[in-house]
């Protein structure tokens, strides 16, 4: 199934508007409308960008809000602002760790919207000599993952809140052993599909933090997205498909299943695994 057309639309459709993915900014996600607008840089022309999320108000539960405010867990929030994502001088992962037993040096791994943080944290746990960095913009789903990392005393995690192409732009290049992004919002409606996270601009930005043979992992339980990522991965130059151009990989076993991955496959659908690794 080609998806050269929807790609190809998705592409056109942000040059020919204002909207763009982020620039630079610190500029703080405005919870109640869900958007970001910006002054471009060394203009006033105005942008909106268009964001990979859309911010759900769900329920907090008393361990995610405990985590979120006591003291014995905030050495895992990188920045513990409510309901923020302000983003503002974080922009080395690797020196989050330098006081840890780990250490700086160690094999970095970059999760992207980790959404309620079990799958993250069983991998934290699993792998304890790699460090660990989850950002997501959930705020339930940050104060749940700390929990999870402060009662199980981990010191391998870090959880930072907000957008992760912000955050990707301000890291160093080759900086990063793995980056995963797992059932990622799969935007169902051709209108949406600019808000994909893999698309072509947006894995620029991932690839340039990612080290030479570093790994980007991602698995989708939906099968347009499937094909399309297949479709933009393998056409991206500096990425080389780990099974071969136009093949999907089998789920690894160092990943585990997700709470997404669960309801789809509860759903009837299918699971598809790709990982890329830089040139
Ligand atoms: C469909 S959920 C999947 C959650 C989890 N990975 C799983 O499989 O259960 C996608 C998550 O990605 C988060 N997300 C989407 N775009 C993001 C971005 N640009 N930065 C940080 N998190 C993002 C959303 O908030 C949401 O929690």
């Amino acid at each position: 199934m080609s998806q050269h057309s929807d790609i190809n639309d998705t592409i056109n459709s942000l040059d020919t508007t204002d909207e763009q993915t982020s620039n630079n900014t610190s500029a703080p996600i405005d919870t109640d409308t869900n958007a970001r607008h910006e002054i471009e840089p060394g203009s006033d022309k105005h942008i909106r960008i268009v964001n990979t999320f859309m911010k759900r108000r769900t329920h907090m539960n008393k361990n995610a809000e405990l985590a979120l405010t006591a003291p014995e867990f905030s050495e895992y929030l990188v920045n513990n602002s409510f309901g923020n994502g302000d983003l503002s001088g974080i922009d080395d992962l690797r020196a989050l760790f330098a006081d840890s037993p780990n250490g700086s040096d160690a094999p970095l791994t970059l999760e992207i919207g980790f959404g309620l943080g079990d799958s993250f944290i069983e991998m934290a746990a699993a792998e304890p000599a790699r460090n660990f960095v989850g950002v997501e913009v959930h705020e339930p789903g940050i104060g749940k993952c700390a929990y999870m990392a402060g009662t199980q005393n981990l010191s391998n995690v870090k959880i930072i809140n907000g957008d992760a192409i912000q955050l990707l732009k301000q890291l160093p290049e080759n900086h990063i052993d793995r980056i995963q992004l797992y059932f990622p919002d799969p935007w169902q409606k051709k209108r949406h599909y600019k808000r994909r996270f893999v698309s072509p601009e947006r894995m620029a930005i991932v690839t340039r933090s990612l080290k030479q043979g570093g790994w980007f992992h991602t698995a989708t339980d939906w099968e347009h997205y499937a094909f399309w990522m297949v479709e933009v991965l393998d056409g991206f130059a500096g990425l080389t498909n780990k099974a071969g151009a136009g093949n999907f990989t089998d789920r690894p076993d160092f990943r585990p299943m997700t709470k997404f991955e669960r309801r789809g496959l509860e759903r009837g659908h299918g699971v598809w695994d790709l990982i890329y690794i830089k040139d």
